[in-house]
């Protein structure tokens, strides 16, 4: 694969829930060792591209992972493929302690010596976390279940990391050091991201490409640096 191949390449991606269509024909690809943003207002169907992605949502069209389909495939397969979601509202099982989660985490995995290493990568990354390994993950605050919703999908030791909204209901100063932490693992592991956020100001800061997804179709795309001085962007989205 050339240095700037698409790990994720999507074409023609519809998505429906029963009879109601949400994404008509959606196009959109992330860059091997790539960050991608979807920026779109409440409703536009950012949270239905991630689950179509994972295959937790009926659809139509290609998807493509390192040039395989796996469009109409098991989320199970999916995930075995290398595609970690964290889902919105977190993801972690909340009867079970922070450990457990990443153990859970790590279930396709059978490098069992290199998981416990992992735990320790975590654990370095969000410190926090260490301090309540044998904590029960629901009675963690808001911030820190981020923390191990992101922790438990990178034990998964993904190509693509899908993340819904990560930033919500978090403090500024927690968001700006989680953020710090999705750039060092992009960085430091090659994982590709697909990021979906509010805070367009913050996703166009780590991401390279993004898109702008109005009622199901993609209204503008390009590089964040093009999207970010979009005269529409910044009024609508960056607020400034
Ligand atoms: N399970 C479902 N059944 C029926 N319709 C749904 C379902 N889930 C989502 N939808 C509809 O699909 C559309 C897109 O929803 P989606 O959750 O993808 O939006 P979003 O861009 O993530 O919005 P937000 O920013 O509010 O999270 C919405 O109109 C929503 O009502
Ligand atoms: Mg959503």
């Amino acid at each position: 694969m050339s240095a700037n191949a698409n790990l994720l390449q999507v074409r023609g991606l519809h998505a429906q829930y029963g009879s109601t269509k949400v994404l008509h024909g959606i196009d959109f690809d992330v860059r091997q060792g790539g960050i991608t943003t979807i920026l779109g207002a409440n409703g536009a169907g950012k949270t239905t591209t991630l689950r179509a992605v994972c295959g937790m949502v009926r659809t139509q069209g290609e998807i493509l992972l390192a040039g395989d389909r796996i469009d109409g495939k098991a989320t199970e397969s999916i995930v075995r493929m290398g595609v970690a979601h964290v889902p919105d509202g977190r993801g972690t099982f909340l009867n079970f302690t922070v450990e457990e989660n990443l153990r859970i985490g790590a279930y396709t995995r059978a490098d069992r010596a290199q998981v416990q290493a992992d735990y320790e990568r975590m654990y370095n990354y969000f410190p926090r976390l260490r301090e309540r390994r044998r904590q029960q993950a629901g009675t963690l605050s808001g911030g820190e279940q981020q923390m191990l919703a992101v922790s438990r999908a990178l034990m998964l030791k993904p190509r693509l990391l899908l993340l819904d909204e990560p930033s919500f209901g978090l403090a500024p100063l927690i968001v700006q050091e989680l953020f710090e932490i999705f750039r060092a693992i992009n960085q430091a592991d090659g994982i590709s991201m697909l990021l979906v956020e509010q805070n367009a100001a913050l996703a166009l800061k780590l991401a390279d490409h993004a898109y702008l997804l109005e009622t199901g179709r993609v209204v503008l795309s390009g590089t964040a640096e093009s999207i970010r001085s979009d005269e529409s962007v910044r009024r609508s989205y960056l607020g400034y």
